[in-house]
């Protein structure tokens, strides 16, 4: 006889137990919830109900996927990022809590910014970043770029799901080379990128869900960490129309991305902000302080 479904998540939290799953009782829930299209509420009233076969062996399926240390975003088929939900595979990087605050770094300077203003994510990813500004800040014409053919497809996929694909410009190329083929660059207000940065070396010291399945594409940022970000800041340096810079950076990165920025631009400004764990996690640049930039456009105007 098939099982209650209180014996089937009991049995579920032991495996992931074994497995060296973190949170092996709440994960079972949301296994359960995915596999039988339950709510949390639905799964507590059900719980002395027998579950139909083929759905058990779904459960089952998911529960051995998340055993073998595949990230739980990638077993439920989605995550939740700044309260929507998008669409999550191998493809891409799983986002990450953290990187909602380089959204909402980013959030202030985009509401105030010209409408049409050019705004890029690099290193797409699944996209949130981008979709999520778009999504936020109908105004602006947001870019992303992407190295990975594969995590492309993903984020051209959460376009459609949050039907804003008419409305962003989301191509393959390094960094800011799509916008340089598009003749662009010097449009290019704001930057917001979250580029892969650990240790080429720490990358074994990983936990099993990052280390096994995430892209390394994704995670390694050469021997300090820091290749994307030297990188992106050297293409950066010569854009006519940048204002902001907004970069998600590792546990122990502000100061040398800081560093960095203060090489690219002498005189630029730069802010550090905490996460909620009160870890440095966004830098954000100012190549050319506001005051200047409008003294500099004034004096252009007068010239002219
Ligand atoms: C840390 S992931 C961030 C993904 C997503 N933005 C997020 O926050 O969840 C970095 C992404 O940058 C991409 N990437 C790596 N090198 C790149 C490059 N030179 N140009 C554009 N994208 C790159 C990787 O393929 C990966 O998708």
């Amino acid at each position: 006889m098939s099982p209650t479904l209180q014996r089937m998540l009991a049995h579920a939290a032991q495996v992931l137990r074994e497995a060296g799953v973190d949170s092996p009782e709440v994960e079972a829930r949301w296994l359960a919830e995915e596999a039988l299209r339950l709510s949390h509420a639905e799964v507590l009233a059900q719980r002395d109900e027998v579950v139909p076969g083929p759905l058990s062996a779904q459960f089952q399926s998911l529960v051995q996927r998340r055993a073998a240390r595949e990230p739980l975003a990638y077993v439920l088929g989605h995550a939740d990022f700044c309260g929507r939900r998008f669409l999550c595979d191998r493809r891409a990087l799983a986002p990450r809590p953290e990187t909602e605050l380089l959204v909402e770094a980013a959030g202030a300077t985009c509401r105030d910014i010209e409408p049409g203003a050019v705004v890029v994510d690099v290193g797409l990813g699944s996209g949130v970043i981008a979709l999520t500004l778009a999504l936020e800040h109908p105004h602006l014409a947001v870019w992303g770029t992407e190295i990975s053919p594969a995590a492309l497809q993903l984020a051209r996929a959460n376009a459609d799901f949050q039907r804003v694909a008419d409305r962003v410009r989301l191509e393959e190329g390094s960094l800011l080379q799509p916008l340089r083929e598009a003749g662009l660059a010097d449009e290019v207000a704001v930057v917001v990128s979250n580029p892969p940065y650990v240790r080429s070396g720490d990358l074994k010291t990983l936990q099993p869900e990052v280390r096994k399945w995430e892209p390394r594409l994704a995670l390694d940022g050469g021997p300090e960490g820091l290749d994307l970000y030297r990188a992106l800041l050297a293409e950066c340096a010569g854009l006519r129309g940048l204002q902001t810079i907004f970069l998600e950076v590792g546990y122990d990165t502000a100061e040398a991305v800081v560093a960095l920025a203060h090489e690219t631009w002498p005189t630029g400004e730069t802010q550090v902000r905490p996460d909620l764990a009160g870890i440095s996690r966004v830098v954000t640049i100012c190549p050319q302080p506001v005051a200047r930039r409008e003294a500099e456009a004034h004096v252009a105007v007068e010239a002219s």
